[in-house]
């Protein structure tokens, strides 16, 4: 998605506003730009590519205001004259989000005399804009009236010609504000402000922020507002590679860390931890990984707790027929607390008065301040597309939740409970011991393939669809998730010799299954690398490569076997030389629909 940043105050804004861009680049973009008081002008600069090829384009120009934007392309090609900032005459702005109105205010606009140079809806919006103004010559008054006309999701970053502030406002797509002595600073995300202040406002939807070179003002319908800053518990280097030759990789082996802060934080705090017991409904709703770490979690209160989840893809959720009541639970999970999906599955549930449940990353993010109980997974920033270490503690979340649950009711007693509580404590332990294993032997044998299937049955098929999407995403390996049992049913025509199969096999009630579609595979020339717990006994001519999990609780066992497959997409990417960080056509957050 877009990345905005912008600046107002003592220093020269230029090189500040370029390096809160560069922080936000593992949102994924193809152009870039910026807008800058020059000599009482307005100038714009911006160029198709990376921020790199943008900064050839610039001088030594010294401005104390800027706004600049990465593009991730909605409307429009990526170009130089699509990117972002767009001028339109006394407006000029940056936008993240998509106008769904645009083609009738296009219409409207070019019956006033308006002509487009670009093909975004973001120069529509900027048309607007300059349209109001012109008739009120009242800033806050036009940035009003647009909130009532524009349709769909925006995030803007406004300067007026002869007025040296900032204006921002959103709707669907968040906006971070800070302020300190050096003056205020606003962008899409937090590690772009990080470094200036601890304290960060959230922008709602409906406010308007004007950032002067001292003070950031709040207004909400044209009236001053005072808002509440929340703080970062973040430190820096979470927001910094230390070392690693990437986010990914250095994400990866956080994860010991934050697994062990998480456990003995809730632990310790084991109230915190939602008593689901009393919902006669639930439902779990979310997108990409956090749609299958839902998945498990489905799993889990099932089992422990013998109440029906459904697991939904948000984007499907959002059109299907709703059986929502004031008794059902929607657990929404999201890393971002910005997918926009998610975001709308959300605001349904809450419209059939059920009650909204967030496992949430990003702090004060939107879900995270929507729900009705939010839980935050305290990974730390997570800034590599790929999510890793978010995605482990999402299913480590639902883990302990059914735990709690299954304790309440009595499907775990006190003798299973302490068994359990003793595998969840040796899990970061676990985990680096994983980390430590060689995958070269396991990458050499995969990067140069076109296709990888990945096979398991309940908990095991749902870690296969999260390994095959974290090879896939960053490979750009074609790959595919299969429940075992359905291979059979039409896909195992795909298999020929030497083609990779990755099976998951950890629960020894259904372990034969598995193993005998493993040899179904292996008797067609599959080359198969298998991932099983180690007290599950599968004989060596039925797979080809092997990697064992200690022999844990499935609460604890669906999370060590993503940790093998995190790193083998890894390492093959890396193999390709491909950029690991920011895969193409990828962006961390999808704040659009
Ligand atoms: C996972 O590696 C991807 N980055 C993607 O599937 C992601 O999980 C999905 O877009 C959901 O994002 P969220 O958790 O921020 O809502």
């Amino acid at each position: 998605m877009c990345g905005i940043m912008g600046y107002n105050g003592s220093k020269n804004a230029i090189p500040i506003v370029i390096k809160g861009l560069k922080s936000l680049e593992y949102r994924g973009y193809d152009s870039a730009g910026i807008a800058y008081f020059f000599n009482e002008k307005i100038k714009i600069i911006k160029e198709k590519g990376r921020i790199s090829e943008l900064e050839k384009l610039l001088n030594n120009d010294n401005s104390n205001l800027c706004i600049g934007h990465t593009r991730w392309a909605t409307h429009g090609k990526p170009s130089k004259i699509n990117a972002h900032p767009h001028m339109v005459g006394r407006v000029t702005l940056v936008h993240n989000g998509i106008i769904e109105n645009y083609k009738e205010l296009k219409d409207n606009l070019e019956k006033e005399g308006y002509s487009f140079k670009s093909e975004t809806d973001t120069e529509i919006a900027c048309s607007l804009i300059d349209s109001i103004y012109k008739k009120n010559n009242d800033i806050l008054e036009t940035l009003e009236q647009i909130q009532t006309i524009l349709k769909g999701s925006y995030a803007f970053l406004i300067i007026f010609q002869q007025d040296k502030n900032i204006y921002a406002l959103r709707k669907g797509s968040p906006l971070v504000l800070t302020q300190n002595e050096l003056g205020t600073f606003v962008a899409s995300d937090i590690p772009a402000i990080l470094e200036y202040s601890k304290k960060f406002y959230f922008l709602e939807e409906g406010e308007v922020a004007k950032l002067s070179k001292e003070s950031i003002t709040f207004y909400s319908k044209k009236n001053i507002i005072n808002k509440k800053y929340n703080t970062f518990n973040y430190d820096l280097t979470t927001a910094k590679k230390n070392g690693y030759s990437h986010f990914m990789l250095k994400e990866i082996y956080e994860q010991p860390k934050v697994v062990k802060e998480f456990l003995d934080y809730y632990f310790e705090n084991f109230k915190l931890i939602p008593d689901i017991s009393k919902y006669k409904k639930i439902q779990i709703v979310a997108c990409g990984s956090a749609y299958h770490s839902g998945l498990v979690g489905s799993y889990f209160i099932e089992k422990y707790g013998h109440i029906e989840v459904q697991s939904y893809v948000a984007s499907e959720y959002r059109y299907k027929e709703k059986f929502i009541d004031k008794d059902t639970l929607v657990i929404l999970v999201s890393q971002s607390g910005e997918t926009a999906d998610t975001i709308a599955s959300l605001r349904l549930a809450k419209e059939y008065q059920a009650t909204t449940l967030g496992i949430v990353n990003v702090i004060g993010s939107t879900i995270a301040r929507e729900c009705d109980e939010v839980i935050y997974i305290n990974a730390g920033c997570e800034i590599a597309v790929a999510t890793t270490k978010a995605y482990t503690l999402q299913v480590l979340t639902f883990s302990l939740i059914a735990y709690k649950l299954g304790v309440i009711k009595g499907n775990i007693d006190n003798n299973l409970k302490d068994k359990i509580k003793t595998d969840y404590l040796k899990l970061p332990q676990y985990i680096d011991d994983l980390l430590k294993l060689d995958y070269n032997n396991l990458t050499n044998k995969i990067y140069s393939k076109k296709n990888v299937f990945f096979i398991g049955r309940q908990l095991d098929y749902y870690s296969c669809l999260e390994g095959s999407l974290k090879l896939k995403e960053i490979s750009y390996i074609h790959s595919e998730s299969y429940p075992a049992g359905e291979l059979k049913h039409g896909t195992i025509s795909l298999i020929e010799e030497k083609t990779p199969v990755v099976s998951i096999v950890t629960d020894e009630k259904i372990c034969e299954k598995s193993i005998s579609n493993i040899k179904e595979v292996k008797s067609r020339g599959a080359y198969v690398l298998l991932v099983k717990k180690s007290n599950i006994l599968v004989d060596d001519s039925a797979y080809d490569d092997k990697i064992e999990i200690p022999n844990t609780f499935d609460l604890v066992s669906s999370i060590l076997t993503i940790i093998p497959l995190q790193m083998l997409a890894f390492n093959v990417s890396f193999k390709l030389g491909l950029d690991i960080d920011k895969p193409r056509n990828l962006a961390k957050s999808v704040t659009v629909e």
